[in-house]
């Protein structure tokens, strides 16, 4: 096996690059760096499907020139063009003259707005069949899914499914199917949390479209990470899961704490719901990866955010926490709840109320504040509020 240009099946190859290194993926923390994917299918009129990001034109290049000139390179399908796929895009239209460009029509306007070129992009619609080169491709686009202009591309005699960055993960490995490492579905959870978790309603309808459009994928091979050849049935399932919230059991406390009273009042809750048989998980949330905690997120039914009050609201932490759940939208099918304290006067407890009832957001139970450190009395509301949780819990699941 060429883990440098890995050869799929009939003449369809990888040659996207593995960025090791990779900390910071556009905002959010991953700790295990990722790929880029692209892929060419090889024959009479080669097919280039997607680029990778700007850094790595020139091994990007150079990966297909091993398998063939760029030249003799006849089509370029662009199925998303966030710059993470298309930063090579410049660098291989020059280097592809002749070859077609097809992309969905907000592929085409958005590539102009990126980019300074003057080469035709053929518009290609959701279900169009093209025969590029003696092999068929069909489109299918999932615009918002996650971007606007964003396509799959499916090989039907094949049973290959370039899915762009659906069933995506992030991590970075020599290998590049399933069955050659250890089976990423948290990577995959993590992904889909950060990036596909506002759109699961277009999720859902892309799932089902799928059988109904003849798409029954015996490879999936997304823009980042490996490929699902053995598990492509596990993926599928654990999107549909993810997407409807059906994977969201137990309670999450999490929180951030000044000087040790709202830090109280977490381990008071987990105590009191760690004493049932109730799946709990505290984070600190200036400790964790705000991707990891998003992902915590996505699995938890109860979600208990406890916040400190500084200036008169929220703490900093909780309310960057907030900004980004917001984008997120973690949607319904899960219960909130609040909790914290403060010295002087309120405000912190207040903001999180604010922000959940303007986020509709359905609450579990009324908040519990402690000024300064919690008392008995705080101790016993915060065992009132965890019971509710256990009983909630042991209701719905
Ligand atoms: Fe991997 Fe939406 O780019």
């Amino acid at each position: 096996m060429n883990h440098r240009i890995t050869h799929i099946k009939d003449d369809i190859y990888w040659v996207g690059v593995v960025d090791w290194n990779l900390r910071d993926f556009h905002g959010f923390s991953i700790t295990r760096g990722g790929t880029y994917n692209a892929f060419l299918v090889n024959g009479p009129e080669p097919v280039l499907v997607d680029t990778v990001k700007a850094p790595f034109t020139q091994e990007f290049l150079a990966k297909i020139a091993e398998i063939t000139p760029l030249d003799k390179i006849r089509h370029f399908i662009v199925n998303h063009i966030e710059p993470d796929h298309s930063g090579a895009f410049l660098a291989a239209i020059q280097a592809m003259p002749n070859a077609t460009i097809y992309g969905s029509e907000n592929a085409i306007s958005g590539l102009h707005r990126y980019y300074n070129f003057d080469r035709e992009i053929e518009l290609v619609h959701s279900g169009e069949t093209r025969e590029l080169g003696g092999r068929t491709f069909r489109f299918f686009e999932t615009p918002m899914a996650h971007w606007p202009d964003s396509m799959m591309t499916y090989m039907p005699k094949e049973k290959v499914l370039f899915s762009s960055d659906i069933f995506g993960q992030l991590q970075a490995t020599s290998e590049r199917f399933d069955y050659e490492v250890e089976l990423p579905i948290y990577d995959a959870a993590l992904y889909y949390a950060n990036i596909i978790l506002p759109f699961n309603h277009i999720v859902l309808k892309t799932l089902e479209l799928l059988p109904k459009n003849d798409i029954a994928p015996e490879i999936i091979l997304p823009d980042h990470g490996i490929f699902w050849k053995d598990h492509v049935d596990e993926i599928l399932a654990y999107y549909k899961c993810w997407a409807s919230a059906r994977c969201a059991h137990g309670a999450l406390i999490l929180y951030d704490s000044m000087w040790g009273s709202t830090d109280i009042m977490a381990d008071r809750l987990y105590h009191q719901i760690s004493g049932s048989d109730v799946k709990v998980r505290k984070m600190h949330i200036r400790t964790n990866p705000m991707s990891r905690i998003v992902t915590e997120i996505m699995f938890s039914k109860v979600i208990l955010i406890g916040t400190p009050t500084i200036n008169d609201t929220i703490f900093p932490s909780v309310g960057q926490l907030l900004i980004y759940l917001q984008g997120l939208r973690p949607g319904p099918g899960r219960l909130w709840g609040a909790f914290g304290s403060y010295g002087w006067g309120g405000g912190g407890v207040e903001y999180l109320m604010r922000w959940y009832r303007e986020n509709q957001h359905q609450l579990i139970a009324d908040p519990v504040e402690s000024r300064f450190r919690p008392s008995a009395d705080i101790h016993q509301a915060c065992d009132a509020l965890a019971d509710t949780v256990v009983k909630t819990l042991g209701q719905v699941e």
